[in-house]
């Protein structure tokens, strides 16, 4: 089966730090992801982990285009994105193949705009759509969302939490996207409030025959929702794999730290010990040392020295540690502190 999307040894820096013009002293950058390669399939949900800062929104943005990449390729249905503008790819067979929903919907709809119009905006911008085709697509984004049409009418202040984050998947939907990517979309919102909308977007994926993207803090909905993980640390991806095999029994020392973080609904728990140590710095880090080097209970000097690639572990699973498939063991021996 052909990828719907394919990365290949993504690369995004971004300069920080007072631009330099002479001297010896270049640029410092901040590595926000670094040589990813990943691919998701049609119909198929991938989940993106990882802690504050380790690049998961960057390479959202980059799949989405509103970054470019500095290095490596993105391909969607065998179309290198960078190669094709970003409206003429919207507008190819009447729709927008990727869309974006937001971490608060509240935030990125526009306060002046109705629910009408914010879901009416990417209709307009990306597909050119006016009239009453317009008023019918969008009649039919609200009602796939469940959001009642007299809401339609009100600002996004005048809206529950519940009801934003519907009209921001409503936005998304209404172009007719094949791949949704999802950063935190529930992240602000009540718990209660939060399987009303997973809920939802499991149902529009059926319905639509949607792949997704889904960024989350959440272990247990990334669980219950994706079918795949990409767990990332620094930049880089340090584990992927089929959920549930990835949360049963992680391969990297850091998933494990992960996965032991978090209270397991069925009660199982997964040993890890805890963390010391600061994270490596994400400025220009050192390329021949695992970024997680100093912080990982089970590294040895090796680890400061030499790189571990991202090695194929068989059965979908993937892991960069020099000592995955046997950090079991290791562990063991560590994780009685
Ligand atoms: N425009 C920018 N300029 C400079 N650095 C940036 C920029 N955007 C992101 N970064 C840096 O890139 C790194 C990755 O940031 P990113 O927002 O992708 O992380 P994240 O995984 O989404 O974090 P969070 O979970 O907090 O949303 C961070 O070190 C961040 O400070
Ligand atoms: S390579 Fe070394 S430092 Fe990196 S995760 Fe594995 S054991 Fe830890
Ligand atoms: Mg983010």
């Amino acid at each position: 089966m052909t990828a719907l999307l394919e990365l290949e040894n993504v690369g995004k820096r971004f300069p920080v730090g007072r631009r330099r013009f002479f001297g010896g002293t270049p640029q410092p950058h901040v590595h926000a992801v670094d040589d990813v390669s990943l691919t998701v399939d049609r119909g198929e949900t991938v989940g993106l982990v990882g802690e504050s800062g380790c690049g998961k929104s960057t390479l959202v943005r980059l799949i989405t285009r509103l970054l470019d990449v500095t290095t490596g390729k993105i391909w969607f249905d065998r179309r290198e994105l960078a190669e094709v503008p970003a409206r003429v790819f919207a507008r190819d067979d009447d729709r927008a193949h990727i869309q974006m929903v937001f971490q608060d919907a509240g935030e990125s709809i526009n306060p002046r705009f109705t629910a009408a119009n914010a879901i009416a905006d990417p209709l307009r911008r990306l597909l050119g759509l006016r009239g009453e085709a317009l008023t019918a697509r969008v009649e039919e984004a609200a009602l796939q969302c469940g959001l009642p049409s007299e809401l339609l009418g009100r600002f996004p202040h005048q809206l529950s939490g519940g009801q934003r984050a519907r009209v921001g998947i409503a936005r998304a939907i209404g172009t007719r996207p094949r791949l949704l990517v999802l950063d935190e979309p529930t992240a602000a919102l009540d718990v209660s409030v939060q399987v009303t909308v997973l809920k939802l977007l499991q149902r529009l994926k059926a319905d639509l025959g949607l792949s997704y993207i889904f960024v989350s803090h959440d272990l247990n909905v990334v669980r219950l929702l994706c079918d795949r993980v990409v767990v990332m640390y620094l930049g880089r991806i340090v584990e992927s794999g089929p959920a549930a095999e990835v949360f049963a029994a992680p391969l990297h020392p850091y998933t494990r730290s992960l996965v032991a973080a978090v209270p397991r609904l069925d009660g199982e728990r997964v040993e890890a010990a805890r963390l010391t140590g600061e994270p490596r710095s994400p400025i220009d880090p050192d390329p021949n040392a695992c970024r997680f080097h100093g912080r990982c209970p089970v590294g040895v000097a090796r680890c400061g020295t030499e790189m571990p690639p991202l090695r194929d572990f068989g059965g979908g699973r993937f892991a960069a540690c020099h000592f995955a498939g046997q950090a079991g063991d290791r562990w063991d021996k560590v994780t009685s502190t």
